[in-house]
């Protein structure tokens, strides 16, 4: 379906399908271990089975053509290779020619333009990476249209980053790239940020699924708030390193944290990086749990992290609340929290099969008549990261 429709488009913008190459890049939704992956703590997301396909061929002259089949409105953008910058005008195109501008940056210049046509079918907006599904569906179709291959997947998820980073100017970690450059289905990444070694552990839930319930609000700080975060937990690090010999807050256990935080002497930053530590701690926690198949203590821990995301590290809104208060009242829910960035997106909840319909059904009407409109519900599957497809 998705490659007819893909095909069918690059046809009729490109004049034919000859050579042209499928592609698909993933979304992805953290478990748990938020707002860790820049404080040198773990993450433990896993990619999705919902995401970008793209299908791309090389051009003979210098052009680059971006088309998305779902702002169709933007039309072909046309950009030359030899000026590789960000234009307000390009819009969702600034993301692959992100990726395109590290790739040269990093010493891989390309030896001609391209033609790529996407369409993807993550929920916009919704906080589960759209972006970082581009860009690490760009970084795959360069390394492969133009036989790059030095490259590990770990490298494509870094240049996103980059390019996220110095391209488009949004100063997010590496969890989102990392966990769509290295999804593997059925498994979630638990991923050690500060060396960025990883294992896999497989989501083994019984007879449970994952529930993403999207608030379909984003409130408009998400961005300064994330960079003010940032930088709370950056002053906070500094304080500790005048007393204890730390890296990042990653490092740090919750005793040696309390032993020292005194020396932050900022009631909101001791709250910032209290929680970058608990959050580290109950990551670590969580995979051990999932390991010993104790769904339940996994749960729990999903319900201190939103707690703690809520109050001390204040990323969470009054709709997010609402969806979790809701999940917790709700039985046969083992646990519920936001998940992403915050302000806004979605809520990630373990529930147990034969509690799925009542949890949409309730959840989906109480949340209508305490907020105004309607939450969506979809019941996720792991699947892996991103590839060329046949
Ligand atoms: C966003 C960022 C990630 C991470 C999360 C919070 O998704 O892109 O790097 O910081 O927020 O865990």
């Amino acid at each position: 379906m998705m490659k007819e429709k893909l095909f069918d488009k690059f046809a009729e913008l490109f004049g034919n399908t000859e050579d042209v190459r499928f592609y698909f890049s993933p979304g992805r939704v953290n478990l748990i271990g938020e707002h860790t992956d820049y404080n040198g703590g773990h993450v433990f997301p896993c990619a999705l089975t919902i995401g970008t396909y793209g299908v791309a061929r090389k051009r003979t002259d210098n052009k680059i053509h971006f088309y998305s089949m779902n702002l169709d409105n933007f039309g072909v953008i046309e950009v030359s290779l030899d000026d590789l910058s960000y234009q307000k005008r390009y819009n969702w195109a600034n993301y692959p020619l992100g990726v395109i501008w590290a790739f040269t940056e990093k010493g891989y210049k390309l030896d001609s333009g391209f033609d790529m046509v996407i369409r993807g079918n993550i929920p916009n907006g919704s906080g589960l990476s759209s972006s970082a599904s581009l860009e690490v569906l760009t970084g795959v179709i360069l390394t492969d249209l133009f036989g790059i291959d030095s490259l590990t997947m770990t490298d494509l998820a870094l240049i996103g980053q980059y390019s996220e980073n110095n391209f488009n100017g949004c100063n997010c970690g590496i969890m989102d790239q990392f966990a769509v450059a290295n999804g593997k289905a059925d498994n979630a990444i638990f991923l050690d940020t500060s060396t960025l070694n990883f294992e896999y552990a497989p989501v083994k839930l019984k007879d449970a699924k994952i529930i993403i319930t999207n608030s379909k609000v984003k409130h408009s700080l998400v961005d300064s708030a994330y960079n003010t975060r940032r930088q709370e937990c950056a002053d906070a690090l500094a304080a500790l390193q005048t007393v204890v010999d730390i890296q990042s807050l990653g490092d740090l256990d919750m005793e040696t944290f309390e032993r020292h935080k005194a020396v932050i002497g900022d009631a909101v930053k001791e709250k910032r990086a209290k929680h970058a530590v608990a959050e580290n701690q109950r990551t670590i926690e969580a995979v051990a749990a999932l390991r010993t198949d104790d769904i339940t203590r996994f749960g729990e821990l999903m319900n201190q992290s939103h707690i703690s995301l809520r109050d001390d590290y204040e990323v969470s809104c009054e709709e997010i609340d609402i969806l979790v208060d809701l999940a917790w009242n709700t039985p046969g829910v083992i646990g519920s929290r936001i998940t992403g960035g915050g302000f806004g997106g979605c809520t990630v909840s373990i529930v147990k099969n034969d509690a799925i319909d009542t949890f949409i059904d309730t959840i989906g009407k109480a949340y209508k008549e305490k907020v105004g409109h309607e939450a969506e519900f979809y019941t996720v599957e792991i699947g892996d990261g991103a590839r060329r497809l046949a």
